[in-house]
């Protein structure tokens, strides 16, 4: 594919030259039309058995996003107090947001409870904490199951490496602490990691999670985490994770497993990057040009402040130039550059090394896939305002989902 903007008609007919004009630049525009078909796909990854999606919305917690979650219906989860009030501001009622919290205060606790809002524990130390505070409540516990996966180690947050959630053999130990403290355990949850392209360590992740659920007895729900993967490759023909196949699996797991227990449970997910990754391109400006030492550099005002993943994780975000408002396609003729930002860290490079269409001083750069942890993952590091972020809406209209930051914004807190 030489252009996935074109291919897709992201930006609906509006000229992105006209976008940037308005808003500035950088800028994260999302396309309302693809993010509700990934909402409608992974509220059907399971079908013939109760199943609800949980929005996991740290990977965007823009409002109007949230909002539009909600009226697919889909539910959420939350990781601190912060995101529980976003949802809560955008209309979620406290039975459809679940609260997956590490390592949380008192006060952060006592807000869910006095909600009314499920809280899963990520360890023991935590299940006592919340039934000195809540004894005879309901509430859930993660798991770590034994198995991670994901795109790079700082999201694999399962297996033997990682802080979350309870091992296996602690179990016993966890059902003792509920009891002390008359707690029902209605639910368990886990997530394996993020960024998998085919549903194998799912599946597995799965298996062994419905394995680990004979050792409760009240179970409502079980949760069976995010991590579906987007292609960021897509420009080199890699291709959508496979929904279908992941059904066709989980399914018949889900199947066996009510045979042989007769049990009703709702099963879930916990999908975060799949649902907004693709939906959003970021757009910055070309400011400058220059060769270092026979390497060519192309500078933008997009820096780690504004998408850190590639700094962060070393991560991989397709980039095309855009000139005059249209792409400029790789058959026109490439170079070796590396795209970097404006920020003072030698690490502040969004693309090293990219074969792209020869870059001028003026281009817009379009970073792909930036929905999922890029506005999420903002810092105003440098003294840096973050950008704004616009949606083109279904009728092609664009309007601003967030305001760009201003240095009045910076200041307020002095
Ligand atoms: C507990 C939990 N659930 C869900 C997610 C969402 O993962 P993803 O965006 O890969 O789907 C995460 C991501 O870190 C997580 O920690």
């Amino acid at each position: 594919m030489e252009s996935f903007v074109n291919e897709v008609n992201f930006f609906e007919g509006n000229n992105p030259e006209d976008i940037v004009a308005q808003y500035g630049t950088p800028v994260y525009v999302y396309n309302e039309r693809i993010l509700r078909k990934r909402i409608r796909n992974v509220a059907g990854v399971v079908k013939k058995f109760p199943y609800k999606a949980n929005f996991s919305m740290k990977a965007n917690s823009n409002l109007t996003i949230l909002k539009i979650v909600l009226e697919e219906g889909l539910n959420a989860d939350a990781m601190s107090i912060g995101e529980v009030k976003l949802l809560e501001l955008a209309g979620f009622p406290a039975d459809r947001i679940f609260f997956v919290p590490n390592n949380v205060s008192d006060d952060e606790l006592k807000y869910a409870i006095d909600k009314g809002i499920t809280v899963s524990l990520d360890s023991i130390s935590q299940l006592e904490r919340f039934g000195r505070l809540s004894p005879g409540a309901r509430c859930a516990v993660r798991i770590n199951p034994g198995i991670g996966a994901g795109h790079s180690d700082s999201v694999v947050t399962a297996g033997k490496n990682t802080k979350f959630a309870v091992e296996e053999k602690d179990i016993p130990e966890l059902l003792e602490t509920a009891r002390k403290h008359n707690l029902k355990i209605v639910g368990i949850n886990q997530h394996i990691g993020s960024l998998f392209m085919a549903p194998d360590p799912y599946l597995a992740a799965v298996t062994n999670l419905l394995r680990i659920a004979h050792k409760f007895d009240d179970l409502e729900f079980i949760d069976f985490g995010g991590g579906f993967g987007t292609p960021y490759h897509k420009l080199a023909g890699e291709q959508e994770f496979d929904i279908n196949l992941l059904t066709e699996g989980i399914e018949k797991l889900l199947g066996d497993f009510i045979a042989e227990t007769g049990k009703q449970i709702l099963f879930k997910s916990e999908p975060g990057r799949y649902v907004v990754a693709d939906s959003s391109v970021l757009l910055g400006r070309v400011y400058a040009t220059k060769e270092n030492y026979d390497k060519k550099y192309a500078g933008t005002d997009i820096g780690q402040n504004v998408l850190v993943r590639p700094t962060l994780y070393g991560s991989w975000h397709d980039v095309e130039v855009l000139r005059d408002g249209k792409p400029v396609l790789p058959s026109s003729g490439t170079e070796v550059v590396s795209v970097t930002g404006n920020i003072c860290e030698s690490g502040d490079i969004i693309a090293k090394e990219r074969e792209l269409p020869v870059i001028k001083e003026g281009d817009l750069v379009c970073v792909l896939d930036a929905g999922a942890y890029g506005y999420s993952m903002c810092s105003p590091y440098n003294s840096r305002p973050r950008p704004a972020e616009v949606m083109i809406c279904e009728d092609g209209s664009v309007k601003c989902i967030r305001r760009a930051e201003t240095f009045e914004d910076l200041i307020r807190l002095f």
